[in-house]
Formats: C-alpha cells, structure tokens, sequence
C-alpha cells in the first residue's frame, strides 16, 4: 500500500475529492492532511474523513525537519499539493525526489509563479483575453509551477465567464482528472 500525504493551505475541496478517491483503490491511501493555516477548512475535512492532520507554520516549514520527520514516520511514499500556496523547501525536495506532485488552475507555462494561485489566476486568464484555460498537473522542483508537465486538461473561457464561473469550470476539471493522474503515477513507483 503506497502512502499519500496532501498539503494543502485553503478549502480543500481537491484534498476531500482525492482521500475520498482513494478510499476505494486497494493500493494507495491519503494517510496525511498537512496545512499551514490553522483555521483552514480542509482541517474539518481532515477530520470528517478521519485523516490525520499536521498543521505547521513558516518557521517549522522552512527552519526544521517536523515535517520531513513525520513523513518518514507515517512512510509516505509520495506528496500531492492541492492548493498548497508555499514553496516546497530543499528538505523536501532531496526527500521526496519526483514524487512531488502539484496542480495548477490554468494551462501553465501561462499564468504561473508566486502569487498566481486560486482567483488571482482566474483573474488574469480573463483580462488576458485567452480563449481557453484549464488545468495542469506538474513535478515540482524549487521554482514555483516550473516542474514538468504531467497532464493538461482544457475548458474553454467563454465572454461572459467572471473568475467565479471560470473557477467553476476548472474545478470540474480538477474532480474529475486529479486523483486519476495521481493514481497512475503512484501505481508507477517502485515498492
Ligand atoms: C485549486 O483550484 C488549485 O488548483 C489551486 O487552488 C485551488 C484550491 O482549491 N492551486 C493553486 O492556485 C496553486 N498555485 P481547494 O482548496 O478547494 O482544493
């Protein structure tokens, strides 16, 4: 049984689709909810769903081996970040090498890097006029949303689509192709 541990910062609704996902598959398992915010929601999600949670801060994050400790304490195989809004540390990086795994709400190498996340995204696909958007799930190495391209998805930005409706259509994308993705390349890895 290979081990998942998802971080995540916000609602968390990609986090609860992909445990829920995985409680049916005989050979992987979300055993771990990481979060920088205390008072995130994907926390009462953690717990609703049973998964344990870690909640941690920037100094924890960044200046000490909590995490990678309780990562190797629980044996997680590989790390899937579903609206985690930090950059991942060199820690981790060395830890877990490829087997980091990020999705990004847009058609990345457009509308990336540090501050491009959730709405801001949807915000710049729309004033940038593209006629398409959608989703990418990609490695991740040191730089923000730079790590190679696993799967990209399209829905198309329509005139009269606002970030609200345009998140919307990428979320769809987001249930219906993430724990898929995640699942391939977690049968893929070595024992
Ligand atoms: C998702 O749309 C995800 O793609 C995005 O945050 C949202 C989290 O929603 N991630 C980024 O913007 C990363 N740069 P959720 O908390 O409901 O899963």
């Amino acid at each position: 049984m290979k081990k998942i541990a998802i971080f995540a910062s916000g609602s968390g609704s990609n986090a609860e689709n992909i445990i829920r996902f995985f409680e049916n598959d005989p050979r992987n398992r979300v055993s771990l909810v990481l979060c920088n915010k205390p008072d995130a929601y994907v926390l009462e999600r953690a717990k609703r769903l049973g998964v344990p949670a870690l909640v941690f801060n920037r100094e924890q994050f960044y200046h000490s081996d909590l995490i990678l400790d309780r990562l190797k304490a629980e044996a997680v195989d590989l790390i899937v970040l579903a609206g985690f809004l930090w950059k991942v540390p060199a820690n981790l990086l060395a830890a877990y090498p490829d087997r980091i795994i990020n999705i990004h709400p847009a058609l990345l190498p457009k509308f990336g890097g540090k501050g491009m996340y959730g709405e801001h995204v949807h915000e710049a696909v729309i004033a940038a006029g593209e006629k398409e958007s959608g989703i990418t799930i990609h490695h991740v190495n040191d730089r923000y949303d730079e790590g190679a391209a696993i799967f990209q998805a399209t829905c198309p930005v329509l005139p009269d689509d606002t970030p609200d409706t345009l998140a919307a259509k990428v979320h769809a994308l987001e249930y219906a192709h993430f724990p898929r993705v995640i699942k391939e390349f977690a049968d893929s890895l070595p024992e």
